[in-house]
This record gives C-alpha cells, sequence and structure tokens, in this order.
C-alpha cells in the first residue's frame, strides 16, 4: 500500500464500499479506516456490517455508516444515491458481486440472471451516480473488479466469466473520461483470492492470495494504473495466459474451471 500523504486528500474524506461484509471488500474497509477514512458499508447482511462498524470505529476513531442493501435489486443504487446524498464520499470501492461454476446449462438461470444484474447493472448504476458526484467535485477514485477470468470465455464459470469482462471492458472505456474530470478508474483482476467467494459459487479453491494482498495491491494502484493484477498469484497466470492465442486461453480456463467446480454453493 502507498504511504502517499496526500491519499486521503485526494480520495477522502469518505469511502463508499460495497460487498463490505465480508473478503475483498472487508479487508479494503480495515486498510482504509487504517488511513483515517470515514466509510459508508454496504452489503446485506447488516449485522455483519454492524459488527464491523463498531470494531473500526473503535480501533480507528473513524465514522461508520452501514446500509442494508440488495444490490441485484434496480431499485437499490438509486436508493443508496439518495441515503449518500450528504455523504462527502471521494472513493467508491464496488466490490459486491459473487460468481456460479458448473455446466451452464445445469446452473440455475435465475441465479445466473441475479448475477448479472449484481456484477454489471448495478455496476453501472453506481458508477453512474457517483462517477456524477466525484467529476463534480474534480477529483475522486473508482474501484472495480474484474478478475482472471476477465479476459476470455471461461467454460464452467460462462456467465462469471462475461460479467468481470463486461467489468474489465466498462473500466477501461470509462477511465479517460473520467480521468479527463479528476476522477481515477482502477480495473482490480485477482486470481483466486481466500474469501466466501468460493463456498459460494461453489467452487474449490487451492492457492490463493488473502484479501488484503488485494486491497493493499489495489490502493498502491489507485491514480497511478488502469488496471491492476495484485498478488503473485495473478501476475503469475495472467502471464501465462496472455502467452496463449484467445481460443488457447479459454481452453486451458475450461479445464480449470471444469476441475474447480462441484462443490456445494452457499448462501
Ligand atoms: N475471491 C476471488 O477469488 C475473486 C477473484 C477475482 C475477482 N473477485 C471479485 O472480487 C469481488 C469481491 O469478492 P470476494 O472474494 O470478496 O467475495 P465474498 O467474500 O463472497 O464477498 C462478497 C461480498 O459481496 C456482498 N454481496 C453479495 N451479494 C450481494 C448483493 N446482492 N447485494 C449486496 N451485496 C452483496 C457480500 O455480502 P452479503 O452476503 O452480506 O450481501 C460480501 O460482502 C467480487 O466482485 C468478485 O467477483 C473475487
Amino acid at each position: 500500500m502507498t504511504k502517499d500523504d496526500n491519499f486521503k486528500g485526494r480520495f477522502g474524506p469518505s469511502a463508499l464500499i460495497t460487498g463490505a461484509s465480508d473478503g475483498i471488500g472487508r479487508a479494503f474497509a480495515v486498510a482504509l479506516a487504517e488511513r483515517g477514512f470515514d466509510l459508508i458499508l454496504v452489503a446485506r447482511r447488516q449485522d455483519v456490517l454492524e459488527t464491523l462498524a463498531t470494531d473500526l470505529s473503535a480501533r480507528f476513531g473513524v465514522e461508520v455508516q452501514v446500509i442494508a442493501s440488495d444490490l441485484s435489486d434496480p431499485a437499490a443504487v438509486p436508493a443508496l444515491l439518495v441515503e449518500t446524498d450528504a455523504a462527502s464520499v471521494g472513493l467508491v470501492i464496488a466490490a459486491a458481486g459473487f460468481g456460479s461454476a458448473g455446466a451452464f446449462l445445469d446452473l440455475d438461470p435465475a441465479t445466473e440472471a441475479n448475477m448479472v444484474d449484481l456484477n454489471c447493472r448495478s455496476v453501472v448504476a453506481l458508477c453512474h451516480g457517483f462517477g456524477q458526484r466525484l467529476a463534480q467535485q474534480g477529483r475522486g477514485g473508482i474501484v472495480l473488479f474484474s478478475s482472471l477470468v476477465g479476459f476470455s470465455g471461461a467454460p464452467y464459470s460462462a456467465t462469471y466469466a462475461a460479467t468481470k469482462g463486461f467489468v474489465q471492458s466498462f473500466a477501461e472505456g470509462i477511465a479517460p473520461e473520467l480521468g479527463a474530470r479528476g476522477v481515477s478508474v482502477l480495473s482490480v483482476a485477482p486470481g483466486p483470492v481466500g474469501t466466501g467467494f468460493a463456498a459460494r459459487a461453489g467452487m474449490q479453491m487451492g492457492q490463493a492470495a488473502t484479501p488484503e494482498t488485494i486491497a493493499g495491491g489495489a490502493l498502491a494502484a489507485l491514480g497511478k494504473r488502469g488496471t491492476v493484477r495484485p498478488g503473485f498469484l495473478a501476475k503469475l497466470l495472467g502471464w501465462s495466459l496472455a502467452m496463449l492465442p484467445r481460443a488457447g486461453r479459454v481452453r486451458v480456463l475450461g479445464a480449470i474451471m471444469k476441475g474447480m467446480a462441484g462443490a456445494p454453493s452457499s448462501r
């Protein structure tokens, strides 16, 4: 993580974090509270967010607001924008998301569509609403979550990989537009990370980076780069896959995802 003293001046005083109750979003909450950011924590599980808020306020003396929201609901982001109207948000971390694994025709179509709603539609709405506010301020940052599987198709996790391809392309597209208005957009493309993600997706994960590695790497890259692959594993796997033609990447990812699919899904 960068020790740039101007970081809070550029991206503070408050950060809104979606998916803050678990995994990567939670690691961002801790890392930003450590830097003195006031926080707005968003996820569905209010009790988990409240426990985290109490802990972070006590440890770091920051103000923490909790908003329980199911962001896959099309009404959720407009409501979130109203609820945060008076807050001085300089940084948006859009970490809420989930995946699935298995043969596409065997997966529940409602869950797959819900994934598109959360991973894509809510991200567009968040970036539009908060992008306007940040552009008006003339400064700020937006951190979005792509994935190692976001750079080509991935059989046995086809919808998830497509949502992450959407986010990668969307982030690359809005970054120069918002950059010209003083707002940095970063796409984070991790490899496997040890969080609640695999259990919900019904995936078996072997080696994995820690969520703290992802948060630290992303905050160090914010304002300096457009895409970051935090952690050794993401760099190694990303580099190896990039050597292959696109069709080869699809074959390799299919073999990997087929091996990882099959665990029972939670949540
Ligand atoms: N873990 C990995 O291997 C990995 C790799 C590449 C990219 N990513 C991406 O990184 C991001 C964070 O994933 P993670 O690993 O931290 O997963 P995680 O541990 O499962 O956390 C996901 C977070 O999203 C929230 N969430 C899920 N559904 C929601 C909904 N409908 N509305 C609001 N919040 C919701 C969850 O909270 P509630 O359950 O309380 O709602 C939780 O806080 C995701 O976009 C994921 O695609 C993860």
